[in-house]
């Protein structure tokens, strides 16, 4: 095992930590809760046998779901709950969920739904996990009118971020994991790319662990970590999952900078940088395609958990990203059409 890093998730009697290295999984048995009679892992058929962490000494029962987002629902959720009570899981035992953020969100939540609660730990193996999804205790399930809009806040009482788990991480799993850590650079407003890819997930962690810690149930700056993700959200499910949540924040990465321009909040030059980052940094298409009926991206948008009164994005200004409600239709329709026309010359 090569050295290991471990940051924390300050919240006082409930903080944890995050595990970040190759073969950071081993680590978790000793950090699982004490007393633990009986373990419910949770995983998708495609994460590796070898990433699921072995204990001694305890119960384990394998519960498998299904892979994509339609799986990410409250049937799953039954199912999970029937087989955890099938195989006699108790309060004093745990969740562990192993996998990306679809797992750790469902696994999350089904331990926050059982018994009204019981531990949960997550071993992250997809890049978005680690330096997301598996962080912070949002968990939760989508109903068809929108994505994540049923769940709970439950903190897990560990995560290790495996990084043996990226040497065989699918492309397409790369991709949305960088778009996800693109977001980070708008938030601290610093260039990351120098660091190694290791050092790069551990900052991010440490960047999204001290905006946890300041505002766990997201009463303010926590939204911030929602950069991107208003429109993000509406892509996904008006392409029927076929864009996948990393790829579809990508997206909604520029268009919050080009509605943020269209607003007078930033200028064309902001704009041209979080292209230079998304495009140039990581690799990734921004393209909005024309495929998208606008009037039903706007009507996902209002439904955004964000949205209590008004359409609400969070946006860039010279100060940084910052939590904006009361956008007018006219400037959020003015901004799709300048996504899809920049860099399409006339
Ligand atoms: N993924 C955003 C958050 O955890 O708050």
């Amino acid at each position: 095992m090569s050295a290991l890093r471990t940051l924390s998730v300050d919240l006082g009697e409930r903080s944890y930590p995050v595990v970040v290295g190759r073969g950071a999984r081993h680590a978790l048995r000793t950090l699982m809760p004490q007393g633990v009679r009986r373990i419910a892992v949770v995983t998708q058929a495609n994460v590796p046998d070898a990433l699921i962490p072995t204990f001694e000494g305890v119960e384990v029962h394998h519960f498998t779901i299904g892979d994509g987002e339609a799986h990410k629902s409250l049937e799953t959720i039954q199912d999970l709950m029937r087989g955890f009570a099938r195989a006699g899981l108790t309060r004093s035992d745990c969740v562990l969920g192993v996998g990306g953020g679809l797992v750790t969100d469902v696994a999350g939540f089904a331990a926050a739904s059982y018994h009204r609660g019981i531990a949960v730990a997550h071993v992250a193996t997809t890049l978005l996990a680690m330096v997301d999804a598996a962080i912070g205790g949002k968990t939760g399930v989508n109903i068809p009118e929108g994505k994540n809009l049923v769940g709970a806040f439950w903190q897990p009482c560990a995560v290790v971020c495996d990084t043996e788990a990226l040497d065989t991480l699918p492309e397409s799993e790369d991709r949305c994991g960088r778009g996800e850590m693109a977001k980070y650079h708008f938030i601290v407003r610093e260039d990351l790319s120098a660091l190694s890819l290791e050092d790069r997930i551990a900052e991010c962690i440490r960047i999204k662990a001290e905006v946890v810690a300041g505002d766990e149930r997201e009463s303010g700056r926590r939204a911030l970590l929602n950069y991107g993700h208003t429109l993000a959200h509406a892509i996904e499910v008006n392409s029927n999952w076929s864009i996948a949540h990393g790829e579809a924040v990508v997206i909604g990465l520029v268009y919050a900078a080009h509605l943020a321009n269209v607003m007078g909040r930033i200028d064309e030059r902001r704009v041209t940088e979080h292209y230079a980052v998304v495009q140039g940094t990581y690799g990734l298409s921004a393209t909005l395609s024309d495929g998208f009926d606008d009037d039903a991206l706007v009507a996902s948008m209002k439904r955004d958990k964000k949205a209590v009164t008004s359409l609400t994005f969070v946006l860039d200004s010279s100060d940084g990203l910052e939590v904006v409600e009361g956008i007018s239709e006219v400037h959020i329709r003015e901004a799709l059409t300048a996504h899809r026309r920049y860099g399409v010359s006339s």
